[in-house]
């Protein structure tokens, strides 16, 4: 997710040469989906940079993938409470600020201070942007667009992480090993493809949540990363991100370990309205408490080759009850495939062998329709004709898991809008060999539950209303 904003900007750069960069500096990030009225959506600006964020992340994806074959530092999760409590989080898309990810509201220090923060199963770090005093009197200098900035010295369970500890020194991701003296706080730098960077310094520090019981309570000795500069505009939006990664130092890790070892979310449309929310949940939800729901389960994949990503398997994919060809080495891990559920990307990537029988099995049962070019999809329709072309119907996807489980999202989920009257493919490709992502917009309109414990994935189709 680290490049995600960096490229929305460099996009609005380099595509609107007009602008300047200190119109950025207060208009921010904030990119506003075009709109013809408000009840429709169209967006034909918005998907490209999504696209392209998506690309890098996938870069990303990879390079880490890569990194953990190299090292063979497992992560062994610490034994899970049972307990019926559980906590909730607001949970909305951020498609009003122009980016493909969901944001979640947070409240961090004490006193608790409110953050929105991107919510990424893909990152096993929690930061926000923050603000330090020198003890040279000199402030660091502000942040841009109006975002909310933490202010350690305010909070009282602030605490930095030194320096010469064994967390700085052997877990926390991208720490770096200067330490001029060993009280000095533990610094991060992550690097971007493009050379700019993002710094701060770990701490310890506590969240207040509140439990399904209506109590508030704190969530202490969370690793928080307080970012003082991040160079190129990178972070647009949000005030900084949730890691909800699979390891030792992500904020799911270790809320999970106190509330039953799992989490869930439910992920509203994608385009929704920012005042449509649904929420992230830790602790036991509806799967675990009612015997109402019949959620799909399939096993989740926790291969320290792919942490801090989840992964699943996949059996076969179908359209319209058919079985697709697709080479099994594809879902596999072991021959350099797998899938990966992840938050942070947008539109669902399949490694390339698999996009190739997907897209025309379902290009195929479109061929009806005229086709629209329209980058960087490359099946794009005139869906202003769909009603004079009774013959053409809508081709049925399913993703098959291993259990039996089944995805059927709804065909808005992968035939996408994309401008007015026009409806792409909405799924792009990756090189082979390589990991397939099942993106957030493939996941909208279900609850996810990742039960870390028992090593399950539960889904099922929900409209993911609150009430
Ligand atoms: C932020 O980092 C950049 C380069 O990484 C540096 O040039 C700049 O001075 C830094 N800004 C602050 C306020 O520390
Ligand atoms: C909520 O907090 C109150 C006051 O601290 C306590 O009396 C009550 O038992 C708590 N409720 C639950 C369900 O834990
Ligand atoms: C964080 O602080 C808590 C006290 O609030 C302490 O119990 C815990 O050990 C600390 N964790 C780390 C990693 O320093
Ligand atoms: C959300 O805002 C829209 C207007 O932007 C309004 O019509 C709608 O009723 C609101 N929905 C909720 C749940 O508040
Ligand atoms: C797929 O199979 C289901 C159940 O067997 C059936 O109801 C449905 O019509 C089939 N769809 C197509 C497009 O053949
Ligand atoms: C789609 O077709 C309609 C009717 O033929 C036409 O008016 C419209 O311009 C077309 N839209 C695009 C994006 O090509």
């Amino acid at each position: 997710m680290r490049q995600l904003q960096f490229l929305v900007f460099f996009l609005l750069y380099f595509l609107h040469p007009s602008l300047s960069s200190s119109s950025f500096q207060s208009q921010s990030l904030r990119y506003k989906l075009h709109r013809r009225s408000p009840h429709r959506r169209h967006h034909a600006f918005h998907l490209k940079p999504l696209y392209l964020s998506d690309l890098q992340r996938q870069h990303w994806i990879r390079s880490t993938i890569k990194r953990n074959l190299a090292n063979s530092d497992n992560y062994h999760p610490t034994c899970h409470q049972s307990t019926s409590e559980a906590f909730e989080m607001p949970i909305g898309s951020g498609a009003y600020t122009g980016i493909g990810q969901y944001f979640v509201r947070v409240r961090v220090g004490t006193p608790a201070k409110p953050f929105l923060l991107v919510a990424d199963t893909g990152s096993d770090l929690t930061w926000v942007k923050c603000r330090r005093h020198h003890s040279n009197g000199i402030k660091e200098k502000k942040y841009s667009g109006g975002a909310r900035v933490f202010k350690p010295e305010q909070s009282s369970s602030w605490s930095p992480i030194g320096c010469s500890t064994d967390l700085c020194k052997k877990t926390l991701p991208f720490a770096l090993a200067t330490c001029p003296v060993p009280d000095s706080p533990c610094v991060y730098d992550y690097g971007y493809s493009d050379g700019s960077r993002a710094k701060g310094i770990f701490a310890n520090e506590s969240a207040t949540i509140t439990l399904s019981s209506g109590n508030k309570t704190k969530l202490h000795g969370l690793v928080v990363g307080c970012t003082t500069n991040s160079s190129g505009l990178s972070f647009g939006s949000s005030d900084g991100v949730l890691g909800l990664g699979y390891s030792t130092t992500s904020f799911a890790s270790l809320a999970s370990s106190i509330f039953g070892g799992l989490f869930s979310y439910c992920l509203v449309d994608h385009l929704a309205p920012r005042n449509l929310s649904s929420l992230l949940t830790f602790g036991p939800t509806i799967f675990t408490s009612l015997v109402l729901s019949t959620p799909h389960i399939t096993p989740l994949i926790l291969d320290s080759r792919l942490s801090p990503f989840y992964s699943v398997s996949v059996k076969y994919i179908s359209v319209d009850n058919e079985t697709l060809d697709i080479p099994s080495k594809v879902w596999d891990i072991n021959s350099g495939g797998g899938t990966i559920l992840d938050s942070g990307t947008s539109l669902t990537v399949l490694a390339d062998p698999a996009y190739k029988v997907v897209v025309s099995a379902l290009s195929r049962k479109l061929a009806g329709l005229p086709q629209v070019k329209m980058d960087p999809f490359d099946y794009c329709y005139n869906w202003t004709s769909i009603k004079a072309k009774p013959e053409v119907h809508i081709p049925k996807l399913v993703l098959h898991f291993e259990g039996a489980a089944r995805l059927e999202p709804p065909s808005k989920s992968y035939i996408i809008d994309v401008a007015n009257g026009v409806k792409c493919i909405g799924i792009t490709s990756a090189p082979w060999p390589g990991t397939s992502t099942i993106g957030n917009i493939l996941q909208q309109e279900h609850v996810w539950e990742f039960d870390i414990r028992k090593k399950q994935l539960r889904f099922e189709h929900s409209k993911c209303q609150q009430h």
